[in-house]
């Protein structure tokens, strides 16, 4: 059930953009579900849409296993967009003729407009787009006529503006057609009437609702890192519930400088979420005593957070739901059979615990993006501090102190990290640079402080820009600022005698240095 009038209804064929298109609906401030391409009619009915898009797929309308929409749709009488895979399902469901283009077409295309449609109001004659196709449209149904080609596709564009049917060969939801937005802001405002009556508080109510009837009268744990994603999901979870769910928060003895003690103190004494806090940190230490190898660090981590969880779940009496707050970048493959079935990043340490533990997921974040997911932090009054957070590895320091971890190398880093951070922030830099940090290498090197010959430890530092941390390049951080930050450390951090500057991008290098 949707609180929303107004509302776009995508059907999802497996395309990786179909998210995208779900995103610029809701940058339209109009409410947008994705159900899988399955959806039955009457499902379809009862969800009211206003107006319905067709999504891309990885198939051909032509293979014998090409997913196919229930046929009722086209007598729904609203409104349909269909775009790429969508376009040619149109075509060939409604009569038309779809065949393999003479080349495949992939990347920028200029499209010139054929008629005044309703869909390309206000734009230029000719447009940039992004194309994406291996088939292409011979012959367009009965009562379609083309509105815009291509060099490479006499029919790029079509429509039925009598049934108000409308086609694009290439995707509008991406930024590589620049005034892909305005066409989308046609179709679902002029031509489906919708209006900009959605809002972030809109999402946050049915987030809620679509809680608590999942839920029902359960209990749910949530496992809390401190960082924006788990941090919005046990917020948004028990403004829902309230009591009935419990958060865990492990301190596994590396995290940074006070990061502990805050998000105790938010979640409990400001959030008031009844909170686990399990100091594990000589538990941790003690399982990675001697360990140097970067992926057994990760693996013994991984697993006593997994055993900690356990235990301390198995104290909480009957639970039936673990709350992830996983994002939409998290979900690797396109989600068109929406479901558990997903792959989660193999970063996510904790893959396999729900399983394990026989409990159900919950993921109310599942369908965001990062931006989004900030933006429903706002609505929740969650801090700044939180919201903005750089992203912190699972394995957390563990993976900056280069080789064996002892408690003297995690306190000579955590100084040093401290420092990083304090200056980055106050040279206005910390939001918009994805990670900055300090690494402690495994070596000594010779220095002089006053007349005395050194042999001390050295830090790196780490700043990278990056969209998603799949790629990423070194920030070039202003001298005055890294000469700030090296003086500070040599001068505060007691065992330090050098600080070098990582300029090295990903790839070939990564973010983190082990
Ligand atoms: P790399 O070092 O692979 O990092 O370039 C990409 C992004 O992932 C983070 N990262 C991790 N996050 N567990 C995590 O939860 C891990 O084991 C892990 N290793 C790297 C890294 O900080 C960066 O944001």
């Amino acid at each position: 059930m949707s609180l929303q009038p107004e509302k776009i209804l995508i059907l999802d064929f497996g395309s990786q953009y179909t998210q995208l298109i779900a995103r610029r609906v809701r940058e339209l401030k109009v409410y947008s579900e994705i159900r899988p391409f399955s959806e039955p009619l009457q499902k379809i009915r009862e969800f009211e849409p206003s107006g319905l898009i067709l999504s891309g797929s990885p198939f051909s309308v032509t293979d014998e296993s090409a997913p196919l929409p229930a046929s009722g749709i086209f007598e729904l009488k609203v409104p349909i967009l269909g775009i790429c895979y969508g376009m040619q399902l149109m075509t060939h469901m409604l009569g038309g003729k779809v065949g393999p283009s003479v080349r495949r077409e992939y990347g920028a295309a200029e499209m010139a407009q054929l008629s005044n449609s309703d869909l390309f109001r206000g734009l230029d004659p000719n447009l940039r787009v992004w194309m994406s196709h291996g088939d292409r449209i011979d012959e367009p149904p009965p009562g379609f006529s083309p509105i815009g080609r291509t060099s490479n596709s006499p029919v790029a564009a079509m429509s039925d503006s009598r049934r108000e049917f409308y086609a694009l060969q290439f995707h509008p939801e991406v930024v590589h057609t620049p005034q892909g937005m305005e066409i989308l802001k046609n179709f679902v405002y002029r031509i489906c009437g919708c209006g900009p009556n959605w809002t972030m508080r809109s999402f946050v109510e049915q987030a809620l609702a679509d809680i608590r009837s999942r839920v029902g009268d359960g209990r749910v744990i949530c496992g809390l890192s401190g960082g924006v994603d788990s941090s919005v999901a046990a917020v948004l979870i028990h403004r829902a519930i309230g009591e009935r769910l419990t958060c865990i928060f492990v301190d596994n003895g590396l995290l940074r400088l006070r990061e502990a003690d805050k998000v105790v103190k938010t979640f409990r004494d400001e959030f008031h979420i009844p909170l686990v806090f399990v100091k594990a940190g000589e538990r941790f230490l003690g399982k990675l005593s001697s360990v140097s190898d970067p992926e057994k660090k990760r693996k013994i981590i991984g697993n006593e957070f997994i055993e900690i969880f356990e235990e301390e779940a198995g104290k909480l009496g009957k639970v039936d739901f673990l709350a992830q707050g996983t994002l939409y970048p998290d979900v690797i493959e396109s989600v068109s059979f929406k479901g558990p079935s997903a792959t989660i990043k193999s970063h996510h340490n904790v893959g396999g615990l729900p399983e394990r533990m026989k409990l159900k997921l919950i993921e109310p974040l599942r369908e965001l993006f990062k931006d989004e997911v900030r933006l429903v932090g706002k609505e929740l009054n969650i801090p700044d501090e939180i919201l903005y957070r750089q992203p912190f590895p699972g394995p957390g320091l563990a993976v900056r102190v280069l080789g064996e971890i002892t408690p003297e190398r995690l306190a000579v880093l955590r100084e040093a990290d401290a420092i990083v951070i304090e200056e980055i922030k106050a040279a206005g830099l910390y939001r918009e640079i994805w990670q900055s940090f300090a690494v402690l290498l495994p070596i000594r090197t010779v220095g002089v402080m006053g007349d005395e010959r050194t042999y001390e430890h050295v830090i790196a530092l780490r700043a990278v820009n990056s969209q998603d941390g799949m790629t990423a390049d070194w920030v070039k951080l202003p001298y005055d600022l890294l000469g700030r930050i090296s003086n500070r450390i040599i001068n505060e951090v007691k065992g330090v005698n050098r600080v070098a500057y990582d300029i090295s991008s990903k790839p070939p290098s990564t973010i983190e240095w082990e």
